[in-house]
């Protein structure tokens, strides 16, 4: 039996004409029309007003952040479970990180928690939607960071495709974020992007990724600014990728369900509450008994199986090395967390593969 990835991207013949199609047009392969083409689809998919690519999921929220004013002595409220991108995309602006523990309910930052932080140095906040799942009071964020003139910058980079209350996760806040990378529902290999309904962080956005030109080739720079600019070769892989995530949107609920099904009740196995209706899973996730997840990873890849452990806690890993901190939901979450196989060209027969491996070692 061949193995079954965790993930893996999925492209076709289509992608494949695409990519041969350009090349042959004699476009240059740097951004240009087929870029902006990339953009209005986001735009469109998501509801934003104005949509910009750059090149990855990272540089997005450090470009989104910087694009809000964030500097040197500014605090910024990010999950302590998330992406290591997450923090890390706020070091370049020079502010200070602030981890603030997440919600059994959804894996986001907890509302309660992320009030307490609030200092008066705070800036921004960073609302990550872990695995397409948003808080269900996602609206008091938006409120409250508004209320206290804080920005919401909302790291999307796994929830494409996914909402709440019927508005796509990445436009509640002031700036939302996705990723494209090559796990991610679709990907350009590399990739990111930024939505926003404000024409001035638009505007900021669209300076600071491209040498802070007044306008694109402009040798005229009105602000700092770097080169986080995409392809239209990458461009041409995603049009046809947003073409087929309607669809991926659906599967990825339908793969959802029907491990819940399979699984459901399974003694040592937990699920974290999940609204199909509105959260599209990226990755199904499961929490289980720490002490046994590392033997339940060997036992699924003696089963040709793949899996991989949440992320950890971010504060207490040595590049954060904040040990003296302590968020006991991201904590136990991150030790007792898995990922299951969640690609979604995953076959309902290998789903059931997955789902005997899993049972079996249960009866272990
Ligand atoms: C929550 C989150 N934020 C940011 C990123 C970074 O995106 P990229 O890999 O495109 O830089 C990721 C990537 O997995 C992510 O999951």
């Amino acid at each position: 039996m061949e193995f079954i990835n965790q993930m893996e991207p999925w492209f076709d013949e289509r992608e494949a004409d695409a990519v041969n199609a350009y090349l042959r047009s004699g476009g240059w392969i740097t951004e240009f029309r087929k870029t902006r083409d990339f953009e209005a689809a986001i735009a469109g998919f998501t509801g934003a007003t104005h949509c910009s690519v750059v090149s990855n999921g990272t540089i997005s929220l450090t470009l989104a952040l910087l694009a809000c004013g964030v500097g040197p002595g500014d605090e910024v409220l990010v999950p302590d479970y998330t992406m290591v991108a997450s923090p890390n995309s706020v070091q370049p602006t020079g502010a200070r990180v602030v981890f603030v523990d997440i919600d059994r309910a959804n894996l986001c930052m907890n509302f309660e928690r992320m009030v307490a932080a609030v200092t008066p140095r705070t800036k921004a906040v960073m609302l990550v939607s872990i695995n397409g799942r948003a808080p269900e009071r996602i609206e008091e964020y938006v409120r409250f960071c508004r209320e206290r003139g804080l920005y919401l910058i909302e790291d999307a980079a796994q929830s494409l495709g996914s909402c709440k209350h019927g508005k796509n996760l990445g436009t509640f806040g002031d700036i939302g974020s996705f990723s494209f990378s090559a796990p991610k529902v679709i990907t350009t290999g590399q990739g990111g992007a930024l939505v926003t309904d404000n024409p001035k962080l638009f505007a900021a956005i669209q300076k600071l990724r491209d040498f802070g030109r007044e306008a694109p080739g402009a040798d005229h720079y009105l602000t700092m600014g770097w080169n986080a600019k995409f392809t239209d070769l990458q461009a041409v892989i995603g049009l046809v990728q947003m073409e087929k995530l309607p669809w991926r949107v659906e599967r990825k609920k339908a793969i959802y369900a029907r491990y819940q099904e399979q699984l459901r009740g399974m003694p040592g196995l937990e699920w974290i509450p999940t609204n199909l209706q509105e959260t599209s899973p990226w990755f199904i996730d499961v929490l289980v008994d720490a002490t046994r997840r590392e033997a339940l990873i060997a036992h699924l890849k003696s089963c040709q199986v793949g899996s991989r452990p949440f992320y950890p806690a971010l504060h207490a890993e040595p590049v954060y090395a904040r040990t003296a901190e302590r968020h006991p939901v991201a904590e136990e979450i991150a030790q007792r967390g898995l990922w299951l196989p969640s690609a979604s060209k995953l076959t309902d027969e290998q789903i059931d593969v997955v789902c005997a491996a899993v049972r079996e070692f249960a009866g272990k």
